[in-house]
């Protein structure tokens, strides 16, 4: 580790684990109201609608922390400087843990905007806009000082910018429904296929670039190309979203074609990633940061270009819509795309900034393996049962609580897989916490 102020990251890092467990604990118990039934009591001060307010936000949060510890690590490695001000960025993490636990305790009470994802209600929206001000004063001071611009850091600065910008989106409410859900997904979809690629694509450069030794000239030409048609394809793939909430028909045509090109930069990327490990010019020290790397390259393109894909065009998501399918492809794309994106991240940072080079990936393999293949199955469980409920809801007309008593199967099956997903989890967030150093040099 060349910069000391790089040592925060470290913080960012560890409370963002934290969250995954939680949120994934938050998982179980969701999953568990699909499959047993709760008792009466246990529903009126817990409900499915609040735990599910607090996965999800839980994901959001931990996600949010991981991609700015990320960037308190490699912006002073790509601008050669320190962080310009280290008070200002605990500062920032102190002020959104804070306010991410009010949030939780909060939903507990019933304190809740209502909106899926963004359930945060306006007081808290202003803190977190406070902090994420900080946190963009902070990195773009400590690059302006700096002087020394990459496509990386530029790349990485827009993203987060064009991140903090449709926040603001989510936060007013509107009476009109259909004027609430269109800018909900200003937020919603723009973030996933649109800032946050932008942030991907960044820290997959750099990353790649470290590991293998690749020319920055190399990696940064892909960027251009990826993040160009990440944005033509997602800003209009919005419309997808807009469908059947009552805007307008055209939607159907533009939110179709686009969207059905949204796989293509993600294509990109796996090709991308691969052809780096051929032309490298350095050693990789440690192979099994590659294989997370590689890992994520596929499995974005599963989850978001294939699933993602599968449900875009308007005659099919006809009869998918809001159902388990779409569930099936959020837990397969936000995985595939950011949970492993910001494990990366986490495998190349952490033993680093605990003075370790070259990390023992035992345990690394085993939990690495273990939630990618619990989740891969996952998915496919969720989605039988979404293809079920299609059918059953949208083709043979069934009641929703009727159809439920169909896929219930499939959902006790993912519960399953889900107790092994924690303990790939666990064993993760055991070795990154504590990881050991290797005793003898792996190719
Ligand atoms: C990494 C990128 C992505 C992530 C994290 C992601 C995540 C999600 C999530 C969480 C939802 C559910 C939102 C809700 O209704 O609560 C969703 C919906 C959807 N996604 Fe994605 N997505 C990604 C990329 C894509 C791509 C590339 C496509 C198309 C090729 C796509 C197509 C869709 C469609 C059509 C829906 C709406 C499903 C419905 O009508 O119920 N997604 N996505
Ligand atoms: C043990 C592991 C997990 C289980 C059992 C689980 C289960 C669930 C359940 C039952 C729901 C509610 C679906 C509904 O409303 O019908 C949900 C929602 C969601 N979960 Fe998970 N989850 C797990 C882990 C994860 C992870 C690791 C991620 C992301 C990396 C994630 C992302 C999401 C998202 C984005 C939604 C909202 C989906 C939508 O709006 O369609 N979950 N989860
Ligand atoms: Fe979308």
């Amino acid at each position: 580790m060349a910069y000391t102020s790089q040592k925060i990251a470290n913080w960012y890092f560890t409370i963002a684990l934290f969250l995954f467990v939680l949120q994934v604990i938050m998982g179980l118990w969701l999953i568990s109201n699909y499959v047993f039934t709760i008792p009466q009591e246990v529903v009126n001060v817990f409900p499915f609608a609040t735990a599910r307010a607090m996965h999800t936000n839980l994901l959001v949060l931990w996600m949010l922390l991981a991609f700015m510890g990320g960037t308190y690590f490699i912006v002073p490695m790509e601008t050669e400087s320190e962080i310009w001000s280290p008070n200002l960025a605990w500062f920032q993490l102190i002020a959104l843990v804070v306010t991410g636990v009010v949030a939780l305790v909060g939903f507990a009470f019933g304190w809740t905007k209502g909106r899926p994802l963004l359930e945060i209600p306006p007081p808290l929206n202003y803190m977190v806009v406070v902090g994420a001000l900080v946190f963009l004063f902070n990195v773009g001071m400590t690059m302006f000082k700096a002087r020394r611009w990459t496509v990386i850091q530029g790349t990485l600065l827009g993203g987060l910018v064009f991140l903090a910008l449709l926040y603001l989106a989510g936060i007013p409410f509107y009476r009109n429904e259909v004027i609430d859900w269109y800018y909900w997904w200003w937020v919603i979809h723009l973030w996933v296929e649109g800032a946050w690629e932008l942030v991907t694509g960044a820290i997959m450069a750099f990353i790649l670039m470290r590991l293998t030794g690749v020319d920055r000239q190399v990696v940064e030409k892909w960027l251009y190309v990826e993040i160009g048609l990440f944005m033509f394809t997602g800003i209009a793939g919005t419309g997808h979203h807009y469908y059947w909430i009552g805007a307008p028909k055209y939607w159907l045509w533009v939110g179709g074609v686009f969207s059905a090109l949204e796989p293509l930069p993600i294509l990109l990327m796996v090709i991308d990633t691969m052809n780096h490990v051929r032309h490298r010019h350095a050693q990789i020290v440690n192979p099994h940061t590659w294989t997370i790397a590689m890992g994520c390259a596929v499995f974005h393109m599963i989850g978001a270009g294939v699933w993602g894909f599968a449900h875009t065009l308007p005659q099919v998501n006809y009869y998918t819509h809001g159902s388990q399918v779409t569930v099936s492809h959020g837990h397969l794309a936000f995985f595939g795309a950011y949970a492993l994106l910001n494990l990366l991240v986490f495998y190349f940072a952490m033993p680093q900034l605990k003075g370790i080079e070259i990390y023992k990936p035992t345990r690394a393999k085993l939990g690495f393996w273990t939630m990618c293949s619990a989740m891969m199955l996952m998915g496919l469980t969720f989605g039988i049962a979404g293809v079920l409920q299609s059918y059953l809801e949208r083709v043979l007309g069934m009641g929703y609580m009727t159809a439920q008593s169909y896929m219930r199967l499939w959902m006790g099956v993912t519960l399953v897989l889900g107790v092994f997903f924690l303990g790939g989890v666990l064993i993760t967030v055991c070795d990154l916490l504590s990881p050991k150093a290797a005793t003898e040099r792996l190719d």
